[in-house]
């Protein structure tokens, strides 16, 4: 569909009309926008349905959430996580600990909440404080529990292709790539950040999906040169509209991750993504906005998550999960 819309700019007859595409005054066409916040809903509606269908079998998921001092966004995350959590049939298990927390406190915390039949997703809220080993406390949790997919476990499994549990941010995005491309074969897709959490998973998504994948950093040379080929561009960079519309290849799939606060000129903040909105908007095939994103999106596969460990877990690990 999104394809398209970019062969019509280049001069070809057919326009799909299932999507809304915008013809603007200056014969640009404009994207299609990528509702996160209607994907996400219809996904944890389907994560509440599933649970629903275990409680007969007397399973409900749980999931415990691990929150370190008082960082006011870690705070409002969590909030969402909890009130999602419930609202999909998700049983939450909170734990709010005092910012002088030590990491054997935390290592110790997260075995008994291994050894806890009822918790079958553990979520240890990062960043942890400064003096904590985050990456020891991530490791401690089982890898069966481990709803974030950070575990090196999880981690190596995705890279192998075997079952994982994948972390939520990139499996957010894959969804909502998917929504609008339905074959990736052969796409070029470019993943720009090389984060363990976004950017590592969601190149090793995209290869699975059998695209050509490319992952740029900070010290990659002639950006704007590697966006012109991209088809797919998966922007994960945290910087506020780094990635400017003129770069983008046009009709290609835009996903930003990015989630920047920044002074909206008078005085008060707004949030931003990585790529340049405005201009890139006239050029992609589809992009997701900032907000109502990629952003809701992460929540919902957190949830997908959770049932998905209680299922393993409970029934066995040929269970029958639920998909994206
Ligand atoms: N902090 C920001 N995003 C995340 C996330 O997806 N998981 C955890 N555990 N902490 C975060």
């Amino acid at each position: 569909m999104v394809e398209s819309a970019s062969q019509n700019l280049r001069g070809r007859i057919t326009i799909a009309t299932s999507q809304p595409i915008v013809f603007c005054k200056d014969i640009h066409l404009s994207a299609h926008i990528i509702d996160g916040r209607a994907a996400a809903e219809r996904l944890r509606r389907r994560v509440a349905e599933h649970t629903a269908g275990l409680k007969p079998q007397g399973l409900i998921p749980g999931l415990a959430v691990v929150l370190v001092g008082e960082d006011p966004a870690s705070q409002i995350y969590v909030g969402s996580k909890t009130r999602q959590a419930t609202e999909a049939g998700i049983r939450h298990f909170d734990h709010r600990l005092p910012a002088t927390t030590s990491t054997a406190e935390l290592i110790a915390l997260v075995r008994n909440l291994n050894a806890n039949p009822e918790v079958h997703g553990i979520l240890v809220q990062l960043p942890l404080p400064a003096g904590v080993d985050s990456a020891a406390v991530l490791a401690t949790i089982d890898p069966e529990k481990d709803v974030d997919g950070f575990h090196a476990m999880n981690a190596g499994r995705l890279a192998l292709g075997e079952p994982a549990t994948v972390p939520c941010t990139p499996l957010g995005c894959l969804i909502l790539i998917r929504e609008v491309m339905s074959d990736m074969a052969g796409k070029r897709a470019l993943v720009i950040g090389r984060s363990n959490i976004v950017g590592k998973p969601m190149a090793q998504l995209l290869l699975q999906n059998d695209c050509t994948v490319t992952i740029a950093h900070s010290k990659t040379r002639d950006l704007p040169a590697l966006c012109a080929e991209a088809e797919i561009l998966v922007a994960a960079v945290g910087r506020p509209r780094s990635i400017e519309g003129g770069w983008i290849r046009p009709g290609a799939v835009v996903i930003d991750v990015g989630i920047n606060r920044i002074d909206d000129g008078s005085g008060k903040s707004k949030v931003v993504g990585d790529v340049d909105y405005a201009t890139a908007v006239t050029r992609a095939g589809a992009i997701t906005p900032v907000p109502g994103g990629v952003g809701p999106m992460t929540i919902a596969c957190l949830l997908l998550n959770t049932v998905n460990a209680a299922i393993r877990q409970r029934l066995g690990t040929n269970a029958e999960t639920l998909r994206i």
